[in-house]
């Protein structure tokens, strides 16, 4: 479902990816693993469609992802859409007044039924138990709240494949817990994971494929 072919990536004259070669199945849980500043947060972006290879080739279901092909407003529309992303720091993605609106919009945007916008919505704001914070701006919660926020935005859009960036990061016990949870029933519900962790109980939790990344900027499987 996911290939990259000697992908490499490089910011001005940083280096951040070298030759990356990865297959992703779908259903697959890609645990990615490695030392700060190796390439984890880049090799994310990438598969988000935000930066592009300078050299490789990325696939997502057959389809060559490039800065042109997402030019196609319909592409682009679609392949969003099966991508889920979870930023590392959920202020970056949250901007409407209302928590309620925030989770509404992405549904909005793919213009959906009513209906169907206020259901999922709904289901939403209640899977992450956050309903009492829907008249609440988002960008005056605490980190634990955006982020369940952020969650709850991909996925009222959702997604094929979330991809997390330490997605426990800075949350309490109990919301680590219920994430924990989530994160297991959308696996076994066939979706796609690609994670990134240095929490080892959720590695072993949630993975069922292994990746390293090194100081060289390599990716492993392990
Ligand atoms: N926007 C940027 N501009 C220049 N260099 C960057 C930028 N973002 C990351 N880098 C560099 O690229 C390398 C990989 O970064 P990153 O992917 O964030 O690592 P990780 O997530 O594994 O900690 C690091 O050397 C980092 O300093
Ligand atoms: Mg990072």
């Amino acid at each position: 479902m996911i290939r990259l072919e000697k992908v490499c990536f490089a910011y001005e004259k940083e280096i951040a990816l070298r030759y990356v070669d990865l297959h992703i199945e779908k259903g697959d849980s890609l645990v990615i693993q490695g030392p700060n500043g190796c390439g984890k947060s880049t090799l994310i972006k990438l598969l988000n469609g935000i930066i592009f290879p300078s050299e490789g080739h990325y696939f997502y279901k057959d389809h060559e992802i490039t800065e042109k092909a997402l030019k196609d407003r319909q592409f682009a529309k679609w392949f969003h859409q099966q991508m889920g992303y979870v930023f590392q720091n959920a202020d970056t993605q949250l901007f409407c007044g209302s928590v309620e609106e925030e989770v509404a919009f992405g549904p909005i945007q793919m213009r959906l039924p009513e209906a169907e916008v206020r259901e999922r919505t709904e289901d939403c704001l209640r899977l992450f138990g956050i309903e009492k914070l829907r008249e609440r701006p988002p960008y005056h919660l605490s980190g634990g709240e955006k982020r369940k926020v952020s969650l709850a935005c991909i996925l009222s859009l959702n997604p094929e494949v979330l991809i997390l960036d330490e997605p426990l990061a800075g949350l309490d016990e109990k919301t680590q817990d219920m994430l924990l949870t989530f994160l297991k029933d959308f696996h076994r519900a066939g979706k796609t994971l690609i994670t990134i962790t240095h929490n080892r109980q959720l590695a072993e939790e949630l993975g069922t494929h292994f990746a390293v990344m090194n100081e060289e900027h390599e990716l492993k499987m392990v």
